[in-house]
């Protein structure tokens, strides 16, 4: 039998791929991400931003859990009415430091904060402050969305129950005001009996959505709101952030650069529990100043 023909049977020395071959294509640097368009072609960050007083303050905050520090002297400021964006990798400190402005992080065991962060007037962490009162000015958002398993209405109408409301026309009026700022009320109206589980999963996240806007909190809080969601149920929510800075202060954690750019007026990029730079976001994204942010905004590392 010709040598040819039986090594296509048993090769004893198989030809195995250079590592380099196995290892993933490397990207071409890509120079920093340029603004994208906002929704509707509004323009970007109008002067009322610039010149709108600070609600939030956070200065040289420290977060420690039980020995680990993971965030480190952290000063920030949002403006009233304005979308600030947190972005950076993967474990830098972004949901632990939004926690931080509703005291959630309060419900992690060991957990110290020293510092100070402040809603208008209010020190956040000053002794004896209602914790329930204050969770009532911050709404929150989270990835995955988590209706109750209740009808529409009702898990809009949650917030309110709680603290006592049972004027029927007071819940109706909330329920649809809060359906209609969230975009979901057109979608709805017909089924407020039916189950919020019953929405698809862009749906819920706005149910959601309603269901913070329904208290009237002054800060809506959002971790990451748009990853479990596809690019239409993405764009909704990111021209709902837009509306909603009308009425809201909004904090938005995301992994989404271009996201950070179409939707918000201010963006602070972390690095291991440390803010590394914050600025107006077409600064940030167009010219940083820290080379890290750079190489952070154009896919470098991360
Ligand atoms: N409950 C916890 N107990 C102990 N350590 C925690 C806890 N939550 C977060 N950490 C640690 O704190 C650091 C910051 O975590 P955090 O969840 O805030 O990061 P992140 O920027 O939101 O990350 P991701 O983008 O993956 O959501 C990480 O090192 C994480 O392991
Ligand atoms: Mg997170």
């Amino acid at each position: 039998m010709p040598a040819g023909e039986a090594m296509t049977e048993f090769d004893p020395n198989p030809t195995v791929p250079e590592p380099e071959a196995l290892m993933p294509v490397q990207a071409e640097p890509r120079p920093a991400q340029t603004m994208a368009p906002r929704p509707g072609g509004i323009p970007l960050t109008d002067a009322t931003v610039l010149t709108a007083p600070p609600l939030i303050g956070i200065q040289d905050l420290n977060l420690f859990y039980g020995e680990k520090q993971a965030l480190h002297g952290i000063n920030l400021e949002v403006r009233e009415h304005s979308v600030m964006s947190l972005i950076g990798p993967s474990g830098c400190g972004k949901s632990t430091l939004l926690r931080c402005l509703n005291r959630m992080n309060d419900l992690i065991g060991n957990v110290r904060v020293e510092g100070r962060v402040t809603i208008g007037e209010d020190d956040l962490y000053a002794p004896g402050v209602d914790v329930i009162t204050l969770r009532k000015r911050m709404g929150m958002v989270f990835q995955k969305s988590n209706p109750f398993p209740k009808s529409i209405y009702e898990n809009v109408a949650y917030g309110l129950r709680i603290q006592g409301v049972k004027d029927k026309n007071i819940l109706d009026e909330a329920v649809e005001r809060s359906l209609i700022s969230s975009g979901l009320w057109d979608e709805v109206k017909d089924r407020l009996k039916d189950s919020g589980l019953g929405l698809s999963g862009g749906q819920q996240q706005r149910l959601c959505i309603a269901r913070a806007l329904a208290v009237r909190p002054e800060v809506l809080l959002m971790d990451e709101p748009c990853s479990a969601l596809d690019p239409l149920a993405t764009s909704r929510i990111e021209e709902l952030i837009f509306e909603l800075k009308r009425d809201f202060t909004i904090v938005i954690v995301t992994h989404n650069m271009q996201q950070a750019a179409r939707v918000s007026d201010f963006t602070a990029f972390f690095w291991m529990g440390k803010l590394i730079e914050t600025g107006l976001t077409e600064m940030l994204f167009t010219n940083p100043r820290v080379r890290m942010t750079e190489d952070y905004i154009s896919g470098r590392f991360g």
